[in-house]
């Protein structure tokens, strides 16, 4: 019997060898950056909810995290409601009414670059408009107190990070193409060193107008008028007729289950939601997780599914309001069971050897997603960007804010692989007004109707799969959320044939890939996972540690 009482003392005792989640009892925000996670937490706080919190991240990262925090670009936000409802806000960008399917091909028929760089890489911005929908049906606090933050942050400037100092020096060469941003941005070339405090007064005033006479402004007001000026003087082609159309899209949230999990993630225009259901779908009733996290068996079959999903996505995706997604041929149980039949456990099965879909267009890795949730139990996963870091580079005289480079999200040349190699479909042209194709996959998880799970992260194609791997290290490998986050990423899209992997893994499991046939390709890192975890009457935060993200809550 003593011996029985020490051994459990013991096991109190001893360190558990795990990374530690950030613990709070009642709220928490998870943000890639440390000023908007404390707007978000203070709203929560004075009583917001959590669509208020996430209403104020938004907008605070828009000062904060410029490279991808934004009000001139679009996005995603997942809500799941204590009672359990949920709903999805597509705030996601639009072609402009000019744009055309051609408009980036020269006349030789080659893609240029002005749909990544320049005026005539934006599409219609749909955050500010998104934020003012969620806040006016969902939020209960009034729109000053969310867009509040934002402003002060602005005004009084913050302190720039170590990252945000290294992030603004190494798009030099995008911000200093374009005066504005070059003057705002780069400080004309006497580059901000961390510590320094970085104010935006031309922001303040936009953010100013923007909480006094709300989503008008900027899409009707004196923020629509000039940057509708400025877009005509530059060869843009967002109009001021553009903008006061543009309209969020409330869309019912895509839903399947996983082990005994349900699963609400992003319907299309993401590709993500879809993706996840469909993988997940190929891992069930595998036995793949039987090999263990990590081994080779395991990284070879995600692969093998993550390789198949990519195939199928480059064939079918674009935005639903103009062409019709397969979506129940996607996740049919026979052809998901046929996908899985056709994994071989030993070899690799080259692309090529895959459906001929039209592989899908060029991503960017700079976006950025926040996860949160109040003390009644309401869940929001945003997930917005403007592309590109620090998308088209341009920002308008007065405005103080980036714009969004969305529209290279558009397949440019149907079928001809982009700046990432991804090929995209004819699903994806674009078209006036159209929504171009996304990966953002924010994503919640629930049990018996209860919370486990609010995740997300940018990183272009590589999101679907940072999200699937995060969700089965906790479901299927039992890590806490902060391993789970932690854990060394993989990705496969099909084209090109590689097996991308971060670093982490060991050189034996690397020599048994490439043995089954991988080309294995490794990279530093791979997505900013904000995540948390409902567990044991606590939540759980996890902040990705290959960004300077913050979990916190009370
Ligand atoms: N711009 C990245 C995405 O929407 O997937």
């Amino acid at each position: 019997m003593r011996r029985l009482v020490w051994v459990w003392w013991l096991a109190l005792a001893l360190p558990v060898w795990a990374a530690q989640p950030v613990h709070a009892r009642h709220a928490m925000v998870v943000t890639v950056e440390q000023n908007a996670t404390d707007a978000g937490v203070a709203v929560l706080e004075a009583g917001g909810n959590a669509v208020d919190a996430a209403v104020a991240v938004g907008f605070a990262l828009a000062v904060t995290h410029p490279s991808a925090g934004n009000i001139g670009g679009g996005g995603f936000m997942l809500v799941r409601f204590a009672d359990g409802r949920s709903t999805f806000l597509d705030f996601r960008e639009r072609a402009p009414e000019k744009a055309s399917r051609n408009m980036y091909l020269d006349a030789s028929g080659k893609a240029t670059n002005e749909s990544v760089t320049g005026y005539r890489a934006a599409g219609v911005p749909g955050s500010v408009r998104g934020f003012e929908h969620a806040s006016k049906k969902y939020g209960r606090k009034p729109w000053a107190d969310v867009v509040g933050p934002a402003v002060a942050l602005a005004e009084k400037g913050f302190p720039v990070s170590y990252g945000l100092a290294k992030s603004l020096g190494g798009s030099a060469g995008r911000l200093g193409q374009f005066p504005e941003s070059k003057r705002i941005f780069l400080r004309d070339g006497k580059l901000y060193e961390a510590g320094e405090t970085f104010m935006q007064p031309e922001m303040a005033r936009t953010l100013r107008r923007i909480r006094e006479q709300g989503a008008r402004d900027f899409y009707e007001g004196e923020t629509a008028r000039l940057l509708a000026a400025d877009m005509e003087r530059h060869g843009g082609l967002v109009t001021l007729a553009d903008l006061k159309d543009y309209a969020v899209v409330e869309r019912t949230p895509l839903t399947g289950t996983y082990r005994g999990n349900d699963i609400i993630t992003s319907p299309p225009p993401s590709s993500g939601g879809p993706g996840i259901l469909q993988m997940l779908g190929v891992l069930e009733g595998s036995g793949y997780e039987k090999a263990g996290a990590g081994s080779a068996a395991e990284l070879h079959y995600l692969a093998e599914t993550m390789r198949r999903y990519f195939a199928d996505r480059a064939a079918s995706m674009g935005d639903p309001d103009f062409v019709k997604v397969p979506l129940a041929a996607l996740l049919d149980p026979a052809y998901i069971a046929q996908l899985r039949k056709s994994i071989d456990p030993e070899h690799a099965t080259p692309s090529s050897q895959l459906h001929a879909g039209k592989p899908p267009g060029p991503e960017s890795s700079e976006t950025t997603h926040y996860s949160i949730i109040d003390a009644d139990g309401n869940a929001v996963a945003v997930t917005y960007t403007l592309n590109f870091g620090y998308g088209d580079g341009v920002t308008v005289p007065g405005l103080g804010f980036l714009l969004n480079d969305e529209m290279d999200d558009f397949a440019a040349k149907p079928g001809e692989p982009n700046g990432f190699g991804l090929v995209q479909g004819e699903a994806n042209a674009i078209q006036p007004r159209k929504r171009p194709l996304s990966s953002m996959t924010p994503t919640i998880v629930t049990r018996g109707g209860k919370l486990e799970l609010v995740l997300g992260t940018p990183g272009g194609p590589t999101i679907i799969n940072s999200v699937l791997e995060v969700l089965v290290n906790v479901v299927d490998f039992g890590m806490n959320v902060q391993d789970a986050v932690d854990y060394p990423r993989i990705h496969h899209q099909w084209l090109p044939d590689q097996l991308v992997m971060e670093r982490g893994f060991s050189p034996d499991t690397i020599a048994l890939l490439k043995a089954r046939g991988h080309q294995v390709r490794m990279v530093g890192g791979m997505g900013e996972v904000a995540a948390i975890q409902a567990r044991d009457g606590w939540l759980e935060g996890a902040a990705d540690p290959r960004t300077e993200g913050t979990a916190k809550g009370y």
